[in-house]
């Protein structure tokens, strides 16, 4: 019999899609999940089918036996979201980087693949040559911040894969998502499309965070984890970084707030606030951000962009349904 996949984090937003995919192509996986921003909801067949490990990824010795019994580890656990990064930055460090680092030693040791979720944040967008370099020079795009530290643990992560692939011949994928957007994504983490579907719903106001002309791609992650599906399939897939994402169109977040205002019945007020308010005085927000999605397109078939509004509209409903839920 074929060995399960492992996903890990696959209660979350990302993974629970995933595992919906799974679930519909008749795909064996094991789910394991802390549950700190995941939910046994997201996931109700796994969770009856007994493929759901309530667990903690430093759980290490968990950890060994369920990846000696894997046939692939998709690692999504990880501690994500601006406000859980402030708020826990050395959670970052114990699980983005130091269970990275015994996930990927156990699969080096099995031979068991691993598809390791990093971010698109690992990217610089200065790409102008500057002569000599100040200390007041930011090393990297968010600044001296404790926001950096998500963005370092996820750069150190894809040197661990490519480490153990160099000394234990690993077999990896790095996937660097840009903005997925869809149900289940939680606002609480600081997500920008929750968080404004929500607060306009609940407060009949969007809080911009910035003047709003930052442009961001944002993805469908239902049609993003069948791209990824194809790209764990794919045997000339190992050994690479993959950029996901399911456009390449650019949307600012002052758009997407109009076109949330237009897809809510009732009047919402747009209003805009400093990002350092928010985030304090080092931190520096994206200003631009946009894949190319050249190469995926070499490893995945075509498939069809759907439209942000007709997302947005699936967020909405799912979002009111559920806030009246809690009322
Ligand atoms: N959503 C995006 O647009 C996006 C963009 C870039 C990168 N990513 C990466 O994709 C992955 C999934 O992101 P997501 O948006 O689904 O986030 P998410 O927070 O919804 O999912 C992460 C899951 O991991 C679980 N988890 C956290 N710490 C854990 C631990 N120590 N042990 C076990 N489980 C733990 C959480 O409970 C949650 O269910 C993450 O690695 C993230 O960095 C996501």
């Amino acid at each position: 019999m074929k060995k399960p996949i492992l996903v890990t984090g696959g209660a979350g937003f990302i993974g629970s899609h995933l595992v919906d995919l799974f679930d519909k192509d008749n795909v064996d996986y094991l789910v394991l999940d802390n549950l700190s921003a995941g939910s046994v909801k997201n996931i109700p067949i796994a969770v009856a089918q007994n493929r759901f490990v309530n667990s903690d990824v430093k759980n290490y010795q968990l950890i060994q036996e369920l990846i000696n019994s894997a046939s692939c580890v998709v690692h999504l656990a990880c501690n994500v979201g601006v406000r859980n990064v402030i708020a826990y930055p050395l959670e970052t460090i114990e699980t983005n980087i130091n269970s990275l680092k015994q996930i990927a030693y156990y699969c080096s040791l099995n031979n068991i693949p691993l598809v390791f979720f990093s971010t698109s944040l690992v990217y610089s967008p200065d790409k102008e040559r500057k002569a000599q370099f100040a200390e007041s020079d930011q090393t990297h795009t968010l600044g001296f911040h404790p926001v950096s530290m998500y963005v370092y643990s996820k750069k150190m992560g894809e040197l661990i894969c490519e480490y153990f692939h160099r000394t234990m011949n690993l077999s990896y994928i790095i996937i660097r998502p840009f903005n997925m957007i869809g149900i289940r994504q939680r606002s609480d983490s600081g997500m920008v499309v929750p968080s404004f579907i929500r607060s306009a719903i609940l407060e009949g106001e969007i809080h911009i965070f910035g003047d709003g002309k930052q442009t961001r791609t944002f993805s469908d992650v239902k049609t993003a984890v069948k791209l990824l599906w194809q790209i764990i399939q794919n045997e000339r897939s190992y050994g690479q970084i993959f950029n996901l994402a399911t456009t390449e169109k650019v949307t600012s977040i002052f758009e997407l707030a109009k076109s949330i205002t237009g897809l809510i019945d009732k009047p919402i007020k747009i209003k805009t606030k400093p990002i350092n308010e928010v985030y304090g005085n080092n931190y520096i927000d994206i200003q631009y951000r946009s894949p190319s999605l050249k190469k995926l397109r070499n490893y995945v078939r075509e498939w069809k962009e759907r439209d942000i509004s007709e997302i947005l509209v699936e967020i909405i409903e799912y979002e009111g349904s559920h806030l009246s839920k809690i009322d």
